[in-house]
């Protein structure tokens, strides 16, 4: 079973996925993060920066691989995960550039994308703490309904009701790509841990179906169920249609202490 943390708000959120990688870096210099993109992980990245700063915590060993890519924007575009990930990621948390991959949606090289990104993958030693969120739809990285569970980083096309959600980030839905390369669920599930992160009503039918609904590829979150070491961090509202609810908060409250997530 995933453990379940209900934690007040995104920032407290934050601060407990922080101190987990915190911990991560300073037993592990050049430990590998897996990165999301999205409004999800932002608290986290925001924490995380400051922890850095603050106890001038050496990271420029630190390497990442981002979930996934859109296919097809031109290179330098505000809304490719490649720019949002420097912005939001490399930059305030101090990375060294050249250590952090993101998936290459370069059409001209997209038949062999899939294939380099799980060969740097592996060259890397694997993930070592892997960043989830969730869509309304259950996806996870750009995994929709449907995806193989045994997936490797792949091209998808785009779900419309994921178009949607992600045309805030741009001028105008059309300009939402219809295709991304992301890494499987295959691919996620080979990370040492999963730390999926939710907030919002509108997420609370999709990490009910993650956490307690059959595995299916109808629900790609459900994956997390096949994983030894998954840590769930969401909210009131995004816990609100869990059954298990009084369980997951007697296990959190009666966690050892030396246990971390
Ligand atoms: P969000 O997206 O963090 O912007 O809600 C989550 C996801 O689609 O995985």
């Amino acid at each position: 079973m995933a453990e379940v943390v209900i934690v007040e708000h995104e920032e407290a959120a934050g601060r407990l996925v922080a101190d987990a990688i915190v911990a991560l870096i300073r037993s592990k210099p050049d430990a590998v993060l897996g990165l999301a993109t999205g409004s999800t992980p932002l608290a986290t990245y925001r924490s995380l920066a400051s922890r850095i700063a603050e106890e001038s915590i050496d990271v420029r060993g630190v390497r990442g691989f981002a979930l996934d890519e859109y296919v097809g924007l031109p290179a330098g575009h505000p809304e490719s995960y490649r720019a949002v990930i420097t912005r939001e990621v490399v930059e305030p948390l101090g990375l060294t550039p050249e250590l952090v991959r993101v998936p290459n949606g370069d059409p001209a090289s997209i038949e062999h994308a899939g294939a380099d990104y799980e060969a740097a993958l592996v060259a890397a030693g694997g993930v070592d703490l892997q960043i989830l969120g969730i869509g309304r739809t259950g996806h996870i990285g750009f995994n929709e309904p449907g995806s193989s569970l045994a997936s490797l980083t792949r091209v998808k096309t785009l779900t419309e009701p994921t178009r949607a959600d992600n045309a805030r980030f741009f001028d105008a839905p059309e300009d939402v790509p219809m295709h991304c390369i992301t890494q499987g669920i295959g691919t996620i599930l080979r990370a040492r841990h999963l730390v999926l992160l939710a907030f919002g009503e509108a997420k609370a039918h999709a990490v009910a179906a993650a956490v307690e609904g059959p595995v299916t590829a109808s629900q790609p979150g459900s994956a997390i169920q096949l994983h030894p070491h998954t840590t769930v961090v969401i909210d009131e509202a995004a816990a609100s249609e869990l059954e298990n609810l009084a369980y997951y908060r007697h296990a959190w409250a009666n966690k050892p202490n030396w246990q971390g997530i």
